[in-house]
């Protein structure tokens, strides 16, 4: 569906951005007037889905008020208005943005006042075959719909079908695909949504028959949390990933309480043959669940549930569009400047981006605690979530610097517990990371972390 949509702006070069910005992310018409008498003659015979009106114009001092008015005596209130800049009058009918706005905040906006759905949006832009990681079809029993392979032509590549709908996925012939070369295996557009959903499907069946037989298996679930990374960055905000996430955050919830020692339960994801991410991310959760005791404002809080959600959905997401192992270890500008003739412009684009897109990605799932988004931007010290800090921030959430201990704790016990993780070598570990903190804020952090795993 093509949303037809009238701009009355009177500055060429926002003209310009927002034309190329609707055509290109919303597969829209943009009709542009640079005063308002046009525009309502236009609107006059013509419809729209959205108005998106400059507050102030060189000829029109009032033009998000005149718009509206018009609107009103024609009854068309049910028409969504977008006012670029503040208005004087009250009307709850307008949405704002401020005079200067980024494409984001205009992005959510719209997609808000279009009822566009998060599932159509992805599909919106995307060509007539998508791919998805050929490793995670190995989670599937079951082709939801028929499944094809790319195959590079002279002429532009082709779709050749490979499974059929309903038939059983043939572990072997998948493996014969990988060994050839082929990661991604492809469906028709209009069937992603149903991929995703089975994709959902699969991993929620393989959670609960864990949770019959009471085993809790590492590997399985770090499959889970790899489909997951997948799932986000294909297919930021659709709603599967909304499930995903909330569902995963309950399975590492469950499997936390399921032996209280800390050590019990590292060694348990240190030996298994998880991925490094997944181990990574739940080393952090297993430490923090262990500690968070110690620490003084979560003992002073009364909304302790809050608190341990928080720590569970920012440890799973904060890290989620990062891909080797020498990404996650650069946590400063230091490491960064060390690592910068290894890193690929790609790689140090995601090191330092990262938890920016993470917090827009919490932004955009509904359900979550409160705050996540602004934590996860923090997670390595910097407000905006871009870049990486020579120094450790004092300025930060609580909880973000708990965070940036956990982080390089978990990293250090990934590094130094080959055999196993044990009081004695968590101390030695414990008195690096000391070292690698001057300030007292932070270092009072790992006394407090020192304390509650001497007695766990
Ligand atoms: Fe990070």
């Amino acid at each position: 569906m093509t949303f037809r949509i009238c701009l009355i702006e009177d500055n060429p070069k926002v003209c310009d951005t927002l034309k190329d910005h609707f055509a290109r992310d919303f597969e829209s018409d943009i009709t542009i007037f640079d005063n308002c008498t046009d525009a309502i003659s236009w609107l006059d015979q013509k419809l729209a889905d959205l108005i998106i009106v400059r507050s102030i114009l060189a000829s029109e001092e009032r033009a998000a008020q005149k718009i509206f008015s018009y609107l009103y005596d024609k009854e068309r209130t049910h028409l969504p208005v977008l006012s670029l800049g503040e208005i004087d009058f009250v009307a709850k009918e307008i949405s704002l943005l401020p005079a200067k706005f980024r494409l984001e905040e205009l992005n959510r906006q719209v997609i808000k006042l279009l009822r566009i759905d998060k599932d159509k949006i992805f599909l919106l832009k995307k060509p007539n075959y998508i791919g998805f990681p050929l490793r995670d079809y190995f989670l599937m029993k079951i082709a939801p719909c028929d499944l094809y392979l790319k195959i590079e032509r002279r002429d532009g590549p082709q779709f050749i079908k490979r499974i059929h709908e309903s038939d059983e996925i043939d572990r072997e012939a998948l493996q014969r695909y990988e060994a050839q070369g082929t990661d991604e295996i492809f469906v028709k557009k209009e069937n992603w949504n149903s991929l995703m959903r089975s994709f959902l499907t699969a991993a929620s069946t393989g959670i609960l028959k864990l949770e019959k037989q009471q085993t809790y298996s590492h590997l399985e679930i770090s499959d889970f949390y790899g489909l997951v990374k997948d799932m986000v960055s294909f297919n930021r905000g659709h709603s599967v990933t909304e499930e995903f996430i909330h569902l995963l955050a309950k399975t590492v919830h469950a499997g936390d309480h399921q032996f209280k020692n800390f050590y019990i339960n590292a060694n348990q994801v240190l030996k298994s043959q998880s991925l490094f991410d997944y181990k990574h991310a739940r080393l952090q959760i297993l430490l923090g669940l262990a500690c968070i005791d110690e620490i003084d404002w979560y003992a002073s809080n009364k909304d302790k549930k809050t608190l341990i959600d928080q720590l569970i959905f920012c440890c799973l997401l904060k890290d989620l569009y990062l891909q080797d192992q020498e990404e996650f270890e650069i946590t400063s500008l230091d490491k960064l400047n060390h690592a910068e003739s290894r890193l690929t412009p790609e790689a140090r684009e995601r090191v330092e981006t990262h938890a920016h897109k993470a917090a827009l990605l919490a932004q955009s799932l509904s359900h979550l605690p409160n705050g996540i988004d602004v934590i996860v931007r923090q997670h390595h010290g910097s407000d905006n979530g871009v870049g990486l800090m020579l120094y450790h921030n004092i300025g930060i959430s609580p909880m973000a610097m708990f965070l940036i201990v956990l982080d390089d704790l978990s990293l250090e016990i990934l590094k130094k517990s080959g055999d196993g993780l044990s009081k004695a070598n968590l101390e030695v570990i414990l008195s690096r990371v000391f070292d690698h903190f001057s300030s007292a804020t932070y270092l009072k952090i790992i006394q407090a972390i020192q304390r509650a795993l001497k007695e766990n």
